[in-house]
């Protein structure tokens, strides 16, 4: 069973997440890569179109976890547009964590997950489970555990 962590981070919160999950993941014996969704701009006006340097291939993954920051109280565009522009998920298992910097999971990390999880339905695929990793909360080390302990319990 491959596994593939599939994220995309401008300031590395997301990707440090990526990394812990990683780890943790390979020390429990499961092959678990990490492919970075790399745009040419990463910073994109609200209407420039998305283009990528780097467009994770994710047919050789049975399990795929998606790694988004919150932008603007939504999923950020580079992963929307990514998502959208996926061929088909059928078959895989999928789980998501969304990183963002305020606390409460009303400042657009709800939303970001539920725009993940239809954005994978479109592809014929359900999200098993998704978290929120808030930065500036006090039990953000317990949330990347959780999200660690939950994902790999899952698998
Ligand atoms: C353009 C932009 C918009 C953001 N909007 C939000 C937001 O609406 N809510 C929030 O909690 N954090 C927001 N943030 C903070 C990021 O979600 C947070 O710092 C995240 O962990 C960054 O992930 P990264 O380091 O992987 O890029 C925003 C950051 C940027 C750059």
């Amino acid at each position: 069973m491959k596994i593939g962590i599939v994220v995309f981070s401008k300031t590395n919160n997301t990707f440090s997440v990526a990394e812990r999950l990683q780890d943790a993941l390979v020390k429990q014996g499961f092959d678990a890569v990490i492919d970075r969704v790399i745009p040419v701009n990463d910073n994109p006006g609200p209407k420039e179109p998305i283009t990528f340097q780097h467009f994770p291939d994710l047919s050789a993954y049975d399990v795929i976890i998606f790694g988004s920051p919150v932008w603007a109280f939504s999923l950020a565009g580079v992963m929307k547009a990514y998502l959208a522009e996926l061929p088909t998920l059928s078959g895989k298992k999928v789980f998501c964590f969304v990183t963002k910097q305020l606390a409460s999971k009303f400042t657009g990390g709800n939303k970001a997950i539920r725009q993940i999880r239809s954005a994978v339905a479109a592809k014929n695929a359900t999200v098993d489970q998704g978290f929120i990793i808030s930065w500036k909360d006090k039990n953000r080390e317990a949330a990347i555990a959780d999200c660690i302990d939950q994902i790999a319990t899952a698998l």
